[in-house]
């Protein structure tokens, strides 16, 4: 099977990290944290070294700091629903995911005000200009990808982080497409709370994540419950990283994203992204000699990660992607990308894309076969298979 889906979960992992999953499990299989015996302290230990690596990898300078969640939505979960209080104002794009869009739509039910700031139809770009023009004096944060998942568009984080900072706003990002293949320093780019998923570009198992909360910042924990510390406190402690991991935290699974932080360092983040994005050139390129295809998003690879979206002129979305994927074992996703924001601003809410996602395991010939594959189709020499479209969504 060729897998362009790296942008869902990545596939496959280097095999690090299942030989740490299974070190751990076999050698330190006990509770993290919550007891005093070799095997529990070996977990802790495992649990707070992955706990270090991603603090290095993001330039946090306490990694206490970083919280471990489940996947990219419960950090954000945490973050939005943890700062935000009715009757504040908060700025976002038309270019989110659900996991930033629902936890908004929520509080909008509970009094808070939401602006979505348009994006452009064509890119999928944000204009700095545009987000200053909507902060209001009870503004409290501005919550924004740093990459859509639809179109791989990237947001100048920097400059916003910059212009949260110059009006007093919090700055909540949502990583999830970018954490592991493109640079993140929270501190020069005035993060102050960072979700990101332990399982994509990170390279981590599914079931991973994790929040960056700067210091000083108390945010309403999403769980209350057993910490391993303090136990005598009625309370949920005021201490990192306990106040938002009640519950056993799943060491297997950041026993997996540490060695996978590990391979990502030895790699060299750089690497992987100048080539994933060398993989979306020549996918871009070629698309151009296919009549029919239509790209969505920016058409060259600056200003963007490597997740590219497509439509093909007289295919309905759903008989290519079964096409793709019954007919020449190609994984993609096609449909809304739980994102329909960003497919409302770029107008293809009712006709959906197909979206291709690389990863650094990826190679160029699964590249030309997939162009070639996508130039039968267009050129109607592909029967549709029978398919259940109720995955694509
Ligand atoms: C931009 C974006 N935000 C958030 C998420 C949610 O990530 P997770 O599946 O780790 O909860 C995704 C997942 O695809 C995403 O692409």
């Amino acid at each position: 099977m060729i897998y362009f889906d790296s942008a869902a979960t990545s596939w496959p992992k280097p095999d690090a990290v299942w030989q740490a999953m299974e070190y751990c499990m076999k050698e330190a299989g006990a509770n993290p944290g919550r007891s005093g015996h070799r095997m529990a302290v070996k977990a802790n230990h495992i649990v707070n070294e992955t706990r270090k690596s991603l603090a290095r990898l993001f330039n946090v300078e306490k990694s206490e700091q970083i919280s471990f969640t489940l996947n990219a939505t419960e950090a954000l979960n945490l973050a939005i629903k943890g700062l935000v209080r009715p009757g504040d104002h908060v700025i976002t794009s038309s270019m989110e995911h659900n996991s930033v869009t629902r936890p908004l739509h929520y509080l909008s039910e509970q009094g808070v005000e939401v602006t979505k700031v348009p994006c452009s139809r064509k890119t999928g770009e944000i204009k700095i200009e545009d987000i200053d023009a909507v902060i209001r004096p009870n503004s409290k944060a501005i919550i924004m990808t740093h990459a859509s998942n639809v179109t791989g568009t990237l947001m100048p984080i920097k400059e916003i982080g910059r212009l949260a900072k110059e009006n007093g706003l919090f700055f909540i990002v949502d990583a999830a497409q970018t954490a592991g293949v493109f640079e993140i320093d929270v501190q020069d780019m005035n993060i102050d709370l960072l979700a990101f998923p332990g399982h994509k570009s990170l390279l981590g198992p599914t079931g991973t994540g994790g929040l960056y909360i700067r210091e000083g910042l108390e945010l309403i924990p999403l769980k209350h419950g057993g910490t391993g510390r303090l136990s005598e406190v009625a309370e949920q402690p005021n201490v990192m990283p306990d106040r938002y991991e009640s519950g056993t935290v799943n060491s297997f699974g950041i026993a997996g994203l540490g060695a996978a932080v590990k391979y990502l360092n030895n790699v060299g983040i750089d690497k992987i992204r100048n080539y994933e994005l060398e993989l979306t050139r020549e996918f871009l390129v070629g698309s151009r000699n296919i009549k029919g295809i239509k790209i969505y998003g920016i058409k060259d690879i600056v200003g963007r990660a490597p997740v590219v979206s497509f439509t093909i002129e007289g295919r309905a979305v759903p008989e290519v992607a079964a096409i793709l994927q019954k007919t020449f074992n190609i994984a993609c996703r096609a449909g809304i990308h739980c994102a329909p924001d960003a497919h409302k601003t770029l107008g293809t809410l009712q006709q959906k894309l197909i979206r291709f996602s690389f990863s650094h395991f990826n190679i160029k010939n699964e590249v030309y076969y997939a162009l070639n594959c996508l130039a039968d189709i267009a050129g109607g020499k592909v029967k549709v298979p029978e398919y259940d479209d109720s995955c694509n969504c």
